[in-house]
């Protein structure tokens, strides 16, 4: 692959679970190691102004009800690379509301630790000002916001001694949203899981719901732009990138899953009375 060609790498590599997936874990021990082989060429083929994201579950030690630090090891090595270094650009948090209670013996036997329900996303970039415009991602205003822009409120001091000038009460056209995003990964017969189930293809067990790609390519990268998934399971977010008008490379070394990937691109068959969709 070229220097400099990519936009966006926008990732979910294998986490460092202590319950292995089907595909293969890394153990939270070797992970920075393994991780770090990729890492100089993510660098080398990003654009001066493209972005590296990377969502990357936590997990907890062995044998103890203790938290792993692997993750933020690998964000400190990465913002430490030589000879040089991405930048941690902000910190993101994917919460999951369909995350299941485990590991079983602290959550629900011994009932000592919470539903760790929350994945970090790393928002990594080349340079200190990636390319990234919030305005590509606006929410839409909740309602107390919408009266507060009908009616007006009082500009000046608050008791956490902020101070909200007048320009506060503009109408931005949506809200700027934070840095947490909240989607399940539930869906039960989208179509993918059918069109798996129609070829016998066992389905990807780890998916991004589509929210989490689709809120980083808007965020940071334009239509046309250039999104590489290089563990890309079954290519969400090349399915996303390409609903949004954006061009998209996806790398995944089990065939099977590629396999399934293809199936989210293929037509529907032709209906009796109608064309194929
Ligand atoms: C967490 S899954 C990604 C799931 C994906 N985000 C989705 O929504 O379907 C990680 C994937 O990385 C793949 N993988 C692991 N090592 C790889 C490698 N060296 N090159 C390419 N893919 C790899 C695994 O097979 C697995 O499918």
């Amino acid at each position: 692959m070229p220097d400099a060609c990519i936009d966006l790498i926008l990732t979910s590599p294998p986490f460092a679970l202590r319950r292995k997936k089907a595909y293969g874990n890394e153990d939270a021990e070797s992970y920075q190691k393994w991780f770090m082989e990729f890492a100089s060429e993510f660098r080398r083929v990003l654009r001066p102004r493209g972005s590296l994201v990377i969502d990357i579950g936590g997990t907890w030690t062995k044998g103890q009800p203790t938290r792993s630090l692997y993750h933020v090891q690998l964000l400190m090595a990465l913002c430490e690379m030589r000879p040089r270094p991405f930048h941690l650009a902000q910190d993101f948090y994917w919460y999951n509301p369909a995350k299941l209670p485990t590991p079983a013996q602290w959550v629900t036997v011994e009932r000592i630790r919470v539903k760790d329900a929350v994945d970090t996303i790393w928002w990594l970039a080349k340079s200190t000002r990636p390319n990234a415009s919030n305005r590509r991602v606006l929410t839409p205003y909740k309602p107390a916001m919408q009266a507060l822009l009908r009616n007006g409120y009082n500009a000046g001091p608050r008791p956490s001694e902020h101070v909200i000038s007048d320009k506060w009460a503009r109408d931005n056209q949506g809200a700027i949203p934070p840095n947490i995003i909240i989607a399940a990964n539930t869906a039960s017969n989208d179509r993918y899981l059918r069109r798996c189930r129609e070829a016998d293809i066992r389905p990807h067990p780890a998916r991004f719901p589509s929210e989490v790609p689709s809120f980083f390519i808007r965020f940071l990268t334009t239509p046309g732009g250039l999104v590489l998934d290089p563990f890309a399971g079954s290519n969400v977010v090349g399915q996303e990138a390409e609903r949004l008008g954006r061009r998209w490379i996806a790398m995944e070394k089990h065939e099977p899953y590629l396999r399934g990937a293809t199936l989210r691109f293929a037509a529907e068959p032709a209906a009796p009375d109608g064309p194929s969709r």
